[in-house]
């Protein structure tokens, strides 16, 4: 099998580099084993439209990596335009943040059809194609228009909206129809597939049964693929990770008080103002926890050039120095704030030294920091996570302390409820949500998606507006 992996931002794999986001994270253990092309943007940018696409080709693990320097004249459209600040807030229910113009929408889909044609040189008679997430909602289109004939398989890390959230991007009717050009399509909840069913149903009147949609453009079946982590190998490296300088500093600087620790993307999906509200609300409701817990929150800066980024970093940085200004003390800070990333080795240890995780997204695809966090704990003294319902984790992840980010009051309550938490809870907590990542691995996932493709009925020649 040959195999080609799309996503717009790949990874090379130090264990120690900052990484900055899930879906390149937690893709690169298996893509490198799988022996697969790897084709991601390389952060560069090239003049001249229609220049030829050139990728970059460089060994990754048993297969490898190429990176292509994405047109100039398009790369802010498509990246900080149509791609995030249409599609992203969008699909996260936040049609309020919506800025685009036709500009972008023109130049998201001449990256995505420059894209297509970069992938023709690593075309083989038995190519499967497998194309990431929502920056490349129409790149299979582009391909089909192409002469592709191959399988090529589309799976969105993010959640799939209502219906009438979907209707507040310009042109999604156009992308909704692209997207038929894909023989499989990967969600990682039954919701998001509900979801886009629903939306398929009205807006293209489609036929939609047994999870195969039947429309003039061929046949696409509609699948749930929860994405996962190896949870064995996460915790060898958190128990590692104990001697790691940055890991030892932190638990020397405790002095036996507790820690809750979040680590998310600055991104205004994660919740974080709620989440610092949450705790303010808590230190004040429960006077005795001041000095006993503290917060440490890593925001690690994300997508800076859009203003809702700017906005949002203002916010979370004057809120974090209001709290810890009304609860902190000259030999004492509230919330350790760090607006900066760190490697996932080192990330291990952290998650290993807090007696509680807190995962408060208001809506996220799946989060991957919930899965990690418990495979980092130490079975025999495991932390608590308190986990959004509102994640794509939490359909698995049930044992976990669910709560409604929104609910200040609820998450301040909670939070101290799992810092309270006798051990023996703890452990038999722990060990229902290790079953369950145990269960549900990456190496799992990769390996259920590929199967399915594979078993996809074979693409017809169809044409696929606009
Ligand atoms: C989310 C998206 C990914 C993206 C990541 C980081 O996890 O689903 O596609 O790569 O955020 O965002 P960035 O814009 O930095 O690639």
């Amino acid at each position: 099998m040959n195999l080609v992996v799309v996503s717009n931002r790949v990874a090379r794999g130090k264990a120690n580099e900052p990484m900055t986001g899930g879906l390149a994270a937690a893709l690169l253990p298996v893509v490198e084993n799988s022996g697969a092309v790897w084709v991601g943007s390389s952060g560069r940018v090239r003049d001249g439209a229609q220049m030829e696409p050139i990728a970059q080709v460089e060994q990754l693990g048993q297969g490898a990596l190429a990176l292509l320097d994405l047109p100039a004249a398009h790369y802010a459209g498509y990246y900080e335009g149509f791609a995030n600040s249409a599609l992203w807030p969008a699909l996260h229910s936040r049609s309020d943040l919506i800025r685009v113009s036709q500009e972008d929408y023109h130049s998201y889909r001449e990256v995505n059809s420059f894209v297509a044609r970069a992938l023709l040189r690593f075309q083989k008679p038995d190519t499967l194609f497998w194309i990431q997430d929502y920056h490349f909602l129409s790149l299979g289109a582009e391909l089909r228009a192409l002469g592709v004939k191959s399988r090529i398989g589309f799976f969105l890390h993010t959640p799939w909206p209502a219906r009438s959230v979907i209707d507040s991007v310009p042109n999604h009717r156009e992308l909704v129809t692209a997207m038929l050009a894909y023989d499989l399509i990967g969600f990682q909840t039954e919701d998001d597939r509900d979801n886009f069913t629903a939306c398929i149903r009205a807006d293209l009147g489609v036929l939609v049964r047994d999870g195969v949609v039947r429309s003039r453009h061929g046949h696409t079946r509609l699948a749930v693929f929860p994405i996962g982590i190896d949870a064995d190998k996460f915790a060898a490296s958190a128990a590692k990770a104990a001697s790691h300088p940055d890991v030892s500093r932190l638990r020397r600087s405790l002095h036996g008080e507790k820690l809750a620790i979040g680590v998310d993307r600055l991104d205004y999906s994660k919740g974080l103002v709620n989440r610092i509200n949450a705790f303010d609300r808590m230190w004040t409701m429960h006077p005795a926890l001041l000095r006993a817990v503290s917060l440490l929150q890593i925001a690690t800066p994300s997508r800076e050039s859009i203003e809702a980024y700017g906005n949002l970093q203002s916010e979370v940085a004057r809120l974090v120095s209001e709290v810890n200004g009304r609860h902190g003390e000259v030999d004492w800070t509230p919330i350790r704030y760090l607006n900066k990333g760190y490697g996932q080795g080192v990330l291990a240890g952290l998650y290993r030294s807090a007696q509680v995780g807190v995962v408060t997204p208001l809506h996220d695809g799946m989060n991957l920091v919930a899965k990690e966090y418990v495979a980092a704990q130490s079975p025999v003294d495991p932390g608590v996570l308190v986990l959004s319902k509102f994640a794509g984790a939490a359909n698995e992840l049930d044992a976990a302390l669910l709560v409604n980010p929104h609910d200040i009051d609820g998450m301040a309550r909670t939070i101290a409820m799992a810092l309270a938490m006798p051990l023996n809870e703890r452990r038999m907590r722990y060990e229902i949500l290790m079953t369950k990542l145990r269960r549900h691995s990456i190496q799992q996932w990769f390996a259920d998606f590929i199967e399915s493709l594979q078993d996809s009925e074979a693409a017809e020649s169809v044409e696929i507006g606009p």
